[in-house]
């Protein structure tokens, strides 16, 4: 896992910008894999600004993963936050978006036919991917397993409790979602992990640190041959090393 440290959030974004940009130009019908949370928001932002000059026509993008048991179109499932957020600003097609139905009856159905989906179109070019303060990546809470497909999974309390700012109409984070799985996210040809703000200085202490175990499912990541961890300074400096610094250069 390469580590590129960036000064602030707004630049991590540039450069998972400039990932995406070279994708598609690289390759006009690549499929590029979009995590929803707060941090990958600010790049969907500035690459919706380059939508005039970047053919997207032929890009397809494909869900990481989704809430169980929400409506489609609540705002609040990830498809919806996705199409707000990606596929309006970028001006493209309802069905270049590869999703997981959050009110499916028939939840192993539907994550095979995601599996099937993926595999039909090529698999993933360029996946890009958030962490939890638990070490999450989708929706594999730590104890999944490295060889995990798409499947259903329960949430922890502390993701369910991080997610609850984020909701707009539902009152309550569901408890269970649809993910793809850890050994789907590694068959992605390139995958770029991104993380900001202090609040994530624990895990990505632990991420760069810890033996790659169950517990940490951030830690898979490390055995894939092109995967790249863009943080900015907050998210590689704990705290309390952050406060003893600026105590010793008062
Ligand atoms: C959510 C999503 C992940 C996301 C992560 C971090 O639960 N399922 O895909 O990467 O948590 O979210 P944030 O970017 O808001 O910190």
């Amino acid at each position: 896992m390469q580590l590129s440290i960036k000064d602030h959030h707004g630049l991590v974004a540039e450069a998972l910008v400039a990932r995406v940009r070279d994708a598609i130009q690289s390759k006009p019908n690549a499929v590029i894999g979009v995590a929803t949370g707060r941090t990958p928001m600010e790049a969907y932002r500035l690459l919706a600004l380059e939508r005039e000059s970047l053919d997207l026509s032929r890009a397809r993008f494909v869900m990481l993963d989704e809430y169980l048991g929400l409506a489609s179109t609540s705002p609040d499932s990830f498809q919806s936050v996705l199409r707000r957020q990606v596929l309006k600003p970028l001006g493209l097609r309802d069905e270049q978006l590869i999703v997981m139905a959050s009110d499916t009856k028939d939840v192993l159905t539907e994550t095979l036919r995601f599996e099937r989906k993926l595999a039909k179109c090529g698999g993933v070019d360029l996946q890009i991917l958030g962490v939890g303060r638990n070490g999450h990546i989708g929706f594999n809470e730590p104890g999944s397993r490295f060889d995990s497909l798409t499947r259903r999974v329960s949430l922890t309390y502390m993701t369910r409790s991080d997610n609850a700012p984020t909701l707009i109409q539902e009152s309550t984070v569901p408890v269970e979602a649809m993910t793809q799985g850890i050994a789907t996210i590694l068959r992605a040809r390139s995958i770029v992990v991104i993380a900001t703000g202090e609040a994530k200085a624990p895990i990505i202490a632990r991420a760069l640190n810890e033996p790659a175990s169950a517990d940490l499912p951030i830690s898979a990541l490390r055995a894939h041959a092109a995967c790249e961890l863009i943080v900015d300074r907050d998210a590689v400096l704990e705290r309390g090393h952050a406060q003893r610094r600026e105590l010793r250069e008062e």
